[in-house]
């Protein structure tokens, strides 16, 4: 089989889970989708990749509408509210976006539209009669949420009409035991009524998804194994509701008109309209889009949360298969749940909203700089396996790893440079053996931290980029300028000459991580970091080896990474434990 990761690509898009503007997004979201893509994102940035970064709310779905029933607003309310909050909170966390779309918009109806046509036209898309629950005192259908019963594989009694958030499983609305009206107010008991809809022939691509999933045998295994399970036993799928929240079946007659098209059909598709207003917006170009989709040289990545594999891994790509002449995802980047460790019963929990234990992000930046919050999500992110979120260990990992090993060797050379040397980088006398192998574990680490970050392994990469800094902490014990200060100042000029390369390599590092952090830096440095885009431009990585001429002003330094304090974060943690940090 090919190995897609051998071709040779001239740019990469990239996509993260469109979260529903529905809620506020919290950390959860961000350690499985949208961190992971940002770092990767920033790093092809200052690697000079062309890249172009899309991401948007999902605006449609029933979650969206009986939000708006229950709070007695339109679901127009509810999704400008929450898109423009996740907006600003994505933001505010750095997560470089080149575009933030909304499938509400009408560009969205239209490719919405063209996909079902040409799925259609294709003979993918057929009708089909099914028994649905209907309310007989609201007079209407009600889809997938709007009702409740009992799970009928496992008993869950909060199971939704289509899928049981307890045990997973999914089943026709008729299956669900004693359902029951999901709508405030609606005290009639739910009715079996035939409606017809539109289904997407989903075993017609089984043969094509197998022969694409099997070319890339470099996935991870979750990933893999969700989408095979998919694959081997594909059924047809219906793609429409009984709503009119969402965009409309491009299908003459008054059946179509009562339904729309059903929103895990559309919601991928954003990634496409986004892309479309993105090249409009920056180039005028109303065709700039396909050189993205399209054209053999862009590859595609998709980061999500496992809940959303089937649809990344097999269900778009069907659709993508059925348009013709589109890319199909070079590598879908599944990441597993964060959970959260509730401190006072020792347990770690999945997070939740009617449990109130989840963090939203602009809760977590009211209280800590996004450079702690960056650290520690890439540094526990739930790659292989759940990770957890856990107070204690947030504030050991910043506080032990990017503030006394990072921040400190960075604020120490600094320091001791400016008031040494005048403010300026000093001239070097002999470079002996222990300062040649510190410049080199600078090319060597940036190395190291890429080969991890190739590999979607961003764990790892920050791990790597940490030991940078031991090592450099190591070589400043060892070479001990404080002393020899006052005994060689030549030998102190060359330590710190050696330091201020490594606090340079430290700051390209750091910057796909902790963006912020290294705009600091680099001010204090008076470097420019790369900012790369869908254009591309110069390779940083490369940069690293040209080392800070000896004489170049320096900034007055600040610390970089305050600490955190353990009062306050224990205050904190007891609002987290009170559910009030959402
Ligand atoms: O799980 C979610 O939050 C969905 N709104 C993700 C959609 S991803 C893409 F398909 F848009
Ligand atoms: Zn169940």
């Amino acid at each position: 089989m090919p190995d897609d990761t051998t071709r040779d690509f001239s740019r990469t898009l990239v996509t993260s889970a469109l979260p529903y503007a529905n809620g506020h997004i919290h950390l959860g979201h961000i350690a499985g989708a949208y961190l992971p893509a940002d770092i990767y994102v920033r790093y092809q940035r200052l690697r000079g990749t062309k890249v172009l970064y899309v991401g948007g709310s999902d605006e449609y779905g029933v979650p969206i509408t009986l939000t708006a029933l229950k709070e007695g607003v339109t679901p127009q309310d509810v999704i400008d509210r929450y898109h423009t909050a996740n907006a600003d909170a994505f933001a505010r966390l750095g997560i470089s976006y080149d575009i933030y779309g909304r499938t509400s918009w009408d560009l969205h109806a239209d490719t919405t539209q063209q996909f079902f046509r040409m799925l259609d036209a294709g003979g993918h898309i057929h009708q089909q009669e099914m028994e649905l629950w209907y309310s007989p005192q609201l007079e209407r259908f009600l889809p997938d949420r709007y009702v409740k019963g009992s799970c009928p594989r496992c008993g869950y009694t909060e199971a939704n009409g289509d899928e049981c958030e307890s045990c997973g499983a999914q089943y026709t609305a008729k299956e669900l035991v004693s359902p029951r009206s999901n709508v405030p107010g609606d005290d009639s008991s739910p009715v079996l009524r035939p409606s017809k809809h539109w289904f997407l022939n989903l075993p017609d691509f089984t043969e094509r998804l197998k022969t694409w999933l099997d070319s890339h045998p470099e996935w991870r295994a979750n990933v893999k194994g969700i989408a095979y399970g998919w694959v081997n036993d594909l059924r047809p799928r219906c793609i429409t509701r009984d709503t009119d929240w969402g965009v409309p079946i491009p299908v003459d007659g008054d059946e179509a008109k009562a339904k729309r098209i059903y929103v895990w059909f559309d919601a991928p598709i954003g990634y496409v309209t986004n892309t479309r207003q993105w090249g409009m917006d920056t180039q005028g170009d109303a065709k700039a889009w396909e050189l993205w989709w399209k054209d053999a040289g862009t590859r595609m990545l998709h980061f999500i949360g496992k809940d959303n594999v089937p649809f990344h891994a097999v269900i778009f790509p069907a659709m993508l298969m059925g348009q013709g002449g589109y890319n199909l995802a070079d590598h879908v980047v599944g990441n597993e749940y964060l959970n959260i460790f509730n401190r006072r019963t020792g347990q770690s929990e999945k997070g939740s909203k009617s449990k109130g234990n989840m963090i939203s992000v602009r809760w977590a930046l009211d209280n800590f700089s996004v450079n702690a919050i960056r650290y520690y999500l890439c540094a526990i992110a739930p790659e292989s396996k759940d990770a957890d979120f856990d107070w204690d260990d947030f504030m050991n990992r910043y506080n032990g790893e990017l503030c006394d090993v990072v921040g400190n060797f960075a604020h120490r050379s600094l320091t001791m440079t400016v008031k040494n040397f005048d403010g300026r980088v000093p001239e070097p006398g002999e470079i002996e053996a222990g300062d040649a192998a510190m410049l080199n574990a600078i090319g060597e680490q940036a190395e190291a931290i890429a080969e991890a970050m190739e590999g979607f392994r961003f764990r790892q990469a920050i791990e790597r980029f940490i030991d940078l800094g031991r090592k450099a902490n190591v070589y400043f014990d060892a070479m001990q300028p404080w002393v020899t200060r006052k005994t060689d100042l030549a030998r102190t000029a060359t330590t710190l000459y050696v330091c201020c390369q490594v606090v340079r390599g430290l700051c390209v590092l750091m910057a796909p991580f902790m963006p912020e952090g290294a705009a600091k830096l680099a001010g204090i440095l008076n470097v420019t970091l790369p900012q790369g885009g869908p254009d591309g431009g110069s390779d940083a990585w490369k940069l690293l080896v040209e080392p800070l001429a000896a004489g170049a002003p320096l900034n007055t330094p600040e610390v970089l990474f305050p600490k955190l304090d353990k009062d306050v974060l224990a205050e904190l943690a007891e609002v987290h434990l009170r559910g009030e940090a959402y």
